[in-house]
């Protein structure tokens, strides 16, 4: 049975971006690389606010990676500070929105009061409907596919696909990931979304994350209507059935 929330979205895209290119554009322009990031913040708004027009129900955004912490101290306590802000300041309009905030990743790591700063995000923008909003912090794929694997370990016989894929996704029936994007020309997965991505469209841009507005979202999904899914099979499927692939 799948959840009502994620019901709703059985016809709606899934899009996960991979928003790369932060320090680079900063850079470029002669400023501090922290800039870049707060740039980005302005690109996470712009495009919050264009998904829902675009038919996208879930987006899942890649903001700090469990390899992350090997960057300079400066720049990971910019970051965290960066999202500590938009953890107090965001969740007003998000609720104004309809969006709905789940960070996934671990949470045990974060600076002191980040993880109770997401509980109470999470909860004020709980009845959120508009667009599934998921900000992927101290996250790996790896990791959350071996999670799942852990807290399996002793159960008898093995799990259905699905059952897998809620203990990966940390959500009940989240529908698998439609279209991956990079930004700034990259052209990896970098650990993200790695179970369900399994049969995700991939789009890459030279585009600056920065940079990155509404019509970079819309010419991504026009393109990712003009591809042929066929999942395996002969013939072209319209939009992907969730997990149970
Ligand atoms: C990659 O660019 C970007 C990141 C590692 C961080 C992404 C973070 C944000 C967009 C803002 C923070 C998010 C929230 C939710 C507050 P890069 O720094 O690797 O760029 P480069 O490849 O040009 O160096």
């Amino acid at each position: 049975m799948q959840s009502d929330f994620h019901a709703e979205r059985a016809s709606m895209l899934h899009v996960g971006i991979i928003m790369d290119g932060n320090g680079r554009w900063a850079v470029r322009r002669g400023l501090s690389r922290l800039r870049g990031h707060e740039a980005g913040v302005e690109a996470i708004r712009r495009v919050v606010e264009a998904a829902p027009d675009q038919g996208v129900g879930t987006l899942t955004l890649y903001a700090f990676s469990s390899d992350n912490w090997r960057r300079p101290r400066t720049e990971v306590a910019g970051l965290m500070a960066l999202l500590r802000f938009y953890l107090a300041n965001e969740v007003q309009s998000l609720v104004k929105n309809g969006v709905r905030l789940k960070v996934i990743g671990r949470r045990d790591r974060l600076p002191d009061g980040i993880a109770a700063a997401i509980g109470r995000a999470e909860q004020a923008t709980a009845q959120g409907r508009t667009l599934n909003l998921r900000i992927a912090v101290d996250y790996s794929a790896r990791d959350a596919i071996l999670n799942a694997a852990a807290r399996l370990a002793g159960a008898a016989g093995a799990p259905t696909r699905q059952q897998f894929s809620d203990l990966v996704t940390g959500e009940a029936d989240l529908r698998d990931v439609d279209l991956i994007i990079r930004t700034s020309g990259e052209q990896r997965l970098s650990d993200f979304l790695l179970w369900e991505g399994a049969y995700a469209e991939l789009h890459f841009t030279e585009t600056m994350w920065p940079d990155f507005d509404a019509e970079h979202l819309a010419e991504a999904v026009s393109a990712f209507h003009h591809r042929e899914r066929r999942f395996g099979g002969l013939d072209a499927l319209p939009l992907a059935p969730a997990a149970s692939l």
